[in-house]
């Protein structure tokens, strides 16, 4: 079967980095034969995770239509900015969100999460790119049960790397984050039929 990924950035702002970065993935992956959605987290709103807020109001309708749409996807394309050398609080709040069981499912079932697989990526300013973020955002996705693939990529020097239409300027570098994209559709793929 056609594998089908969920591509987003870890970042919500409207001029994002990471969101360039994600959407070159996701047409590498396509371009792989996959089938991608691209979702912009900033459509999702969704306050800090909060038991009290929870117990009250519970899922947000944005986090109802975010399960929905990862339990509807084998595997994620994700592009997480640095902050402080860690996760973005945006992708962290999202996925604590997400992780949650909905009522019916156990407590521990991480419908959203396991079994999945992703690829993970990090542009930055910064001349290390977003590499230390990315050691934590592999971290908390394999302990949530999802399948990180070795491949990543972390591309320094954001305001060079990037052309204004959002292209990577060095063609090895874009070539890298489509065969990681490739890389991942493959496995999802593979992991299909298994
Ligand atoms: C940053 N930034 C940053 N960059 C980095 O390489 N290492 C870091 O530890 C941090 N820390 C950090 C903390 C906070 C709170 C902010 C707001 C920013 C800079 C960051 O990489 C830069 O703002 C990117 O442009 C963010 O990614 P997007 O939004 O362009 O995708």
């Amino acid at each position: 079967t056609t594998p089908k990924l969920l591509a987003f950035a870890g970042s919500l702002r409207r001029d994002s980095f990471n969101k360039k970065l994600v959407k070159i993935a996701a047409a590498g992956a396509e371009a792989a034969g996959a089938k991608v959605t691209y979702v912009d987290l900033k459509d999702y709103p969704m306050p800090i995770y909060d038991q009290d807020w929870f117990d009250q109001h519970g899922f947000p309708e944005s986090v109802l239509q975010l399960k929905g749409l990862m339990k509807d996807h084998h595997g994620f394309l994700i592009a997480s900015p640095e902050y402080n050398s860690s996760i973005s609080g945006a992708l962290k709040n999202m996925i604590d969100w997400t992780s949650r069981p909905e009522e019916g499912e156990a407590p521990l079932s991480l419908t959203c999460f396991k079994g999945k697989t992703a690829a993970i990526m990090a542009t930055s300013p910064g001349g290390l790119g977003g590499l230390r973020g990315l050691n934590h955002v592999r971290s908390i996705l394999e302990n949530i049960g999802v399948l990180v693939i070795p491949d990543q990529k972390a591309i320094p020097g954001a305001y060079q790397a990037f052309d204004e239409a959002g292209n990577l300027v060095d063609e090895k570098t874009h070539d890298a984050i489509a065969s990681i994209a490739a890389k991942l559709a493959d496995v999802t793929a593979k992991l299909q039929t298994a």
